[in-house]
């Protein structure tokens, strides 16, 4: 019987999990299809009782969903828990576990995507709002040695900070306006800010320049529409290495297929398809 898989949202019509998610499954010869869903508010419980009938192995869930499918699942794992957020639904045998692959998808994509390992390193995180919880997170657990995180509003760089402190890693909480004196001294600098992202509040905008950047730090731009952010051409005039944000997002979609699968991920597969995917949207 085929497979059924698929993501929820509302809107649905921008996400290319889709499109990267099909093409691995295609490409593996895993016979199921993967489907947008764009499911209401008010209808998140039914469709997720729904997912507990056989054929189904499970889902993404974006926004504004995250939250709201907690109470309908049967446990949550550490990550989904600590971000509050859950991203991948897994299906067995009418038992349905979340999950929150972001973190995990963050690490692989510095590790595979940019042959960096962030263990015992200096870092700068920029945000802090529902994707910087999730790598603040990942950050600490694997063990940086100091973590800076900027914020244009304080306090909540000092809840992350408190977070990072918690799950063993020291931090400090800044402005954002304070953050180019702290990327003078990181090796990896993560943007987890809307800032330079298409049709978002500051869409021009980088929260560091050329001259902020040291010139062999890496960073790393969760922003991935587009997939040339003004903050990575700050980053490649400075010299430094760069890492878009598709990779993240291919490397969190590879995470959710290996639990749905239990097969590896065509990772290069999905990167492709993904990148033409935001190539072809403009
Ligand atoms: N690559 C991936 O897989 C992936 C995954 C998740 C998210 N993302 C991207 O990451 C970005 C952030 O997502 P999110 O879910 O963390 O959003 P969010 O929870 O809404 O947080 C937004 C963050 O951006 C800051 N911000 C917003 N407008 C700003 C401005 N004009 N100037 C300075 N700071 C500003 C906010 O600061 P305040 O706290 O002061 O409001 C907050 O820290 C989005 O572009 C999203 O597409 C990518």
């Amino acid at each position: 019987m085929p497979q059924r898989l698929g993501i929820i949202g509302h809107p649905i019509g921008h996400s290319i999990s889709p499109v990267f998610q099909q093409a691995a499954l295609d490409a593996i010869g895993f016979d199921g299809t993967y489907q947008p869903w764009d499911v209401a508010p008010d209808e998140v419980g039914e469709f997720v009782a729904g997912l507990r009938a056989p054929g189904t192995l499970g889902i993404n869930v974006t926004v504004p969903h995250k939250e709201a499918v907690i109470p309908f699942l049967d446990e949550v794992d550490d990550w989904a828990s600590t971000a509050g957020a859950v991203n991948t639904i897994v299906n067995r045998d009418g038992r349905l576990t979340g999950y929150n692959t972001d973190g995990i998808g963050f690490l692989r994509a510095l590790r595979e995507g940019a042959d960096f390992e962030p263990r015992g390193r200096d870092v700068l995180v920029l945000g802090a709002g529902g994707s910087a919880r999730g790598v603040v997170y990942a950050l600490a657990r694997v063990g940086v040695a100091q973590m800076f995180i900027a914020n244009r509003t304080l306090e909540r760089a000092e809840g992350l900070a408190a977070l990072s402190v918690d799950s063993g890693a020291a931090a400090e909480a800044l402005s954002l306006s304070d953050a180019p004196g702290a990327a003078r001294e990181v090796a990896l600098i993560v943007n987890c800010t809307s800032m330079g992202m298409v049709h978002g509040p500051d869409e021009d905008g980088t929260p560091l320049s050329a001259a902020d950047i040291p010139s062999n730090a890496l960073v790393n731009d969760l922003v991935y529409n587009p997939l040339e952010t003004p903050l990575l051409r700050e980053a490649a005039k400075s010299g430094a290495a760069t890492l878009g944000g598709i990779q993240m997002l291919v490397y969190q979609g590879a995470a959710s297929f290996e639990m749905w699968t239990e097969q590896d991920a065509p990772v290069a597969v999905m990167l492709e398809a993904a990148t033409a995917a935001m190539r072809a949207r403009g």
